[in-house]
């Protein structure tokens, strides 16, 4: 009897045919374009005012707003915190309103005017609401800080400009709206201090406001 006579009759698993025939098919007769693409990112050009310089700059459109500002522009005084819209860390102004930088793409605000927690001083003068931070100390590890101050500068535009929060009486029909503790709690709400400052928060926002209290 030879060799070839003498060896058992080639046995195949169901499951090594199926490996065998998906692997050949693989190399042999799948298309190319079948196979993953090279994903290339398209870059987009936009022009930004940020902080009251105009900046022209080409981005990923799948960046955050913060994200630009952060690891593009290097402007981390804009803090991330959730990255879900969920704290208030990453407030900036766009268009003198506030956002929430890590919920917005930055093309989407392509053409408008961003201002940072940087931007807000007048060279070393500090904008009056940073100051009654520091004066009533509005903070401690100064984490949310950044954010506090930006939605606080906007909060007094809005109470200016008459647009009622939760809390407002009559929603808004009387007029000037008076901002008590309340109003600047209820408007300050989306905006989370973790250490918890936030009788200074109420504070300062109250002294910028030109409202003293005894
Ligand atoms: S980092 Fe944007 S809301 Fe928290
Ligand atoms: S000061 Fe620490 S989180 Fe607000």
């Amino acid at each position: 009897m030879d060799d070839q006579e003498s060896k058992p009759a080639l046995q195949v698993s169901r499951r090594e045919f199926v490996e065998v025939a998906v692997v050949s098919g693989l190399a042999a007769g799948v298309p190319a374009a079948a196979q993953t693409p090279e994903i290339k990112p398209r870059i987009v050009n936009c022009t930004f005012t940020i902080n009251k310089q105009k900046q022209e700059l080409q981005i990923d459109p799948r960046v955050t707003l913060l994200d630009l500002l952060r690891e593009h522009l290097k402007l981390t005084g804009t803090k991330k915190g959730c990255d879900h819209g969920q704290c208030g860390a990453c407030t900036v102004l766009v268009d003198g309103r506030r956002i929430n930088s890590c919920l917005t793409l930055a093309i989407m605000q392509n053409g408008r005017e961003i201002t940072t927690i940087e931007g807000l001083a007048a060279g070393s003068q500090l904008h009056p609401m940073q100051t009654a931070f520091i004066e009533h100390d509005g903070f401690q590890c100064g984490y949310c800080t950044p954010g506090q101050v930006c939605s606080a500068v906007a909060l007094l535009d809005e109470v200016k400009a008459g647009a009622p929060s939760a809390v407002t009486p009559r929603m808004g029909e009387i007029r000037p709206i008076e901002l008590s503790d309340d109003e600047i709690r209820e408007r300050m709400s989306g905006n989370i201090c973790r250490c918890g400052a936030y009788e200074g928060i109420v504070a300062a926002v109250r002294e910028a406001a030109g409202r003293r209290r005894v």
